[in-house]
């Protein structure tokens, strides 16, 4: 079947949008909703790729009180509708308005009945590496503490599974940031400068050291610029901790959803 991209931008949001603005995602089941109607939507045409209950199989996890492309409404009915272009996300236009609806609150059901999922290791101990031995906190912010260097970790419980933070800490090349890309640049008078590229034009870019000083270059005044986008700036701590410290320090990443 073929369908011309522009429909569905003719596609009426507006009562989708009317309805999940009035939806309140702390209760059981919004106002309104059969929640029997929207599970059956959701296990035949998410699951598939969500996993039961949306605990997560080849997409992620949905049962999680907070989603990065889906923050408001008014995101995850787009998100639901049109897909995520460029991922395995994909648009669910033939649901229809109503069935988009239903998955849309069925999504935001699993997300108000999210528990933390039990990760083995002591969060108290996790803190003090964080701030202490890892010294993790110079280049990382948790709420208004630490220096924003690398991305912030108030919410990374949330956005990573416990797999994921322990692989960002012993392989941190294996995934790096898009925003986060370490760049190495000499200048003419032979000045090297390495860190993050915050920013890049055709002419310009900026690039933040981990010591917190920022540049701004004009290309033509460099004689070298690398970026090195599967090089991360992040220390690996594989030798640093020793597996119980590990499980202790993800502990408390995983503890982290964005309350503190
Ligand atoms: C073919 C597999 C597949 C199907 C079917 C599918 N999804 Fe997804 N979905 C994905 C993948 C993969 C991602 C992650 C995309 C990325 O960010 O790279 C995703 C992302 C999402 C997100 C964003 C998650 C976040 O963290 O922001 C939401 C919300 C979502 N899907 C809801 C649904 C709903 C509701 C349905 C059913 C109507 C559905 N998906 C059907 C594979 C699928
Ligand atoms: C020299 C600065 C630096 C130090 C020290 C550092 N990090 Fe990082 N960290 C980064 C940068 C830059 C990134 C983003 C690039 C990447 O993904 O590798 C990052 C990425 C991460 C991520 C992945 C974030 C995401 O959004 O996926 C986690 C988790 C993390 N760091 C935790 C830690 C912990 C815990 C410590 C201390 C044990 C630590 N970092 C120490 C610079 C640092």
């Amino acid at each position: 079947m073929y369908y011309n991209a522009n429909r569905f931008a003719m596609l009426p949001l507006l009562p989708l949008l009317m309805f999940l603005s009035q939806a309140n995602p702390a209760a059981a089941a919004p106002p309104g909703i059969d929640l029997a109607r929207a599970k059956r939507v959701f296990d035949t045409s998410c699951a598939g790729c969500h996993g039961p209950e949306g605990r997560g199989g080849k997409g992620p996890s949905l049962a999680v009180p907070k989603l990065r492309h889906a923050r408001t409404d008014e995101e995850l009915g787009q998100v639901i509708l049109l897909g995520l272009p460029g991922t395995e996300m994909p648009p669910s236009w033939h649901l229809g308005i109503e069935g988009v609806t239903l998955a849309a609150a069925y999504v935001r059901v699993l997300g108000a009945n999210a528990t933390p999922p039990q990760v083995a290791g002591d969060i108290v101990k996790g803190k003090e590496l964080f701030r202490g031995k890892g010294a993790c906190a110079g280049c990382h912010t948790i709420g208004a503490e630490g220096r924003a260097y690398g991305p912030d970790l108030s919410d990374i419980g949330a956005r990573r599974s416990a797999a994921g933070l322990r692989e960002s800490l012993i392989e941190p090349n294996a995934e790096v940031a898009e925003s986060f890309v370490p760049v190495r640049a000499v200048t003419r008078q032979g000045e090297k400068v390495s860190g993050i590229r915050l920013n890049e034009d055709n002419f310009t870019i900026q690039i933040l050291e981990a010591s917190g000083r920022f540049h701004s270059f004009r290309k033509s005044a460099l004689s070298e610029l690398q970026e090195s986008p599967t090089e991360s700036t992040m220390p690996s701590y594989k030798t640093i901790f020793p597996e119980g410290e590990l499980q202790d320090l993800v502990a408390y990443l995983s503890s982290l959803r964005g309350e503190q």
